[in-house]
């Protein structure tokens, strides 16, 4: 600090003021602001919570990485022709009441996945496709997850789920078995289901009598 400025002729006072006042600004519009708006948003009631299940097989999600190449946060129609590729109506944030954490995304390597429940809801044809993507979307270049799966010769287990794979991804006397997690990465799928309305209806009473 130099003698004989005030306190605003300071230059490294401005600065630092400055600094703070432009970071907390930052801070109230970006953080804080959005936490007390989205604070009490209450699920819809058209959103059910995971089960176990669902949940072991969102933790597969997360950890492998399918959250790189898929977003789940469809777009309204103004940023996006999202609703015209069949992702879905543009989401709200009670559609998250039970993301913890969300796993909105950013890259859209691959198709928008909040509900892919409903326009995919084959078992069978989600491990196919997780088993080797190419064989159900030509040219896809999703990678196959082939360490998700077991090959037993002959038979499989007792309570083992056989994958109906098409025939040229087979050896004979093969069969392929989708492990646990798997199932439950299946299973989380399914569930991403978005399709009820996004506004709750408000309650309907008896109509006004005109004045
Ligand atoms: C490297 C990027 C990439 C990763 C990682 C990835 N995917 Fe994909 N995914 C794609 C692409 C590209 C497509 C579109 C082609 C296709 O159907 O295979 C796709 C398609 C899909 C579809 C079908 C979507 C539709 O609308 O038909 C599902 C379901 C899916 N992926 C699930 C997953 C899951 C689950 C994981 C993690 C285990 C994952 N993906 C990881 C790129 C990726």
């Amino acid at each position: 600090m130099s003698a004989g400025k005030s306190f605003w002729e300071m230059d490294e006072m401005r600065l630092i003021v400055g600094s703070m006042v432009i970071l907390g600004g930052a801070t109230a519009l970006l953080v804080v602001m959005p936490y007390v708006l989205l604070e009490n948003v209450p699920p819809p009631a058209g959103l059910k919570p995971y089960t176990e299940i669902q949940l072991v097989g969102r933790q597969s999600y997360i950890s492998n990485g399918c959250v790189y190449c898929h977003s789940q946060q469809p777009r309204d129609a103004k940023l996006a022709p999202d609703a015209a590729r069949g992702w879905g109506r543009a989401s709200v944030a009670g559609d998250y009441a039970y993301d913890t954490p969300h796993l909105l995304g950013t890259m859209r390597t691959g198709p928008d996945l909040l509900n892919i429940g409903v326009r995919q809801p084959s078992k069978d044809w989600h491990l196919g496709h997780l088993y080797q993507p190419r064989a159900y979307t030509p040219g896809s270049t999703m990678p196959s997850y082939p360490y998700m799966f077991e090959t037993r010769r002959g038979q499989a287990a007792p309570g083992e789920t056989v994958v109906n794979l098409p025939p040229a991804l087979t050896k004979p006397g093969e069969v392929v078995v989708a492990k646990p997690e798997t199932l439950a990465l299946v299973e989380y799928l399914l569930a991403l289901d978005r399709s009820y309305p996004a506004l709750t209806p408000l309650p309907t009473g008896p109509a006004k009598a005109a004045p």
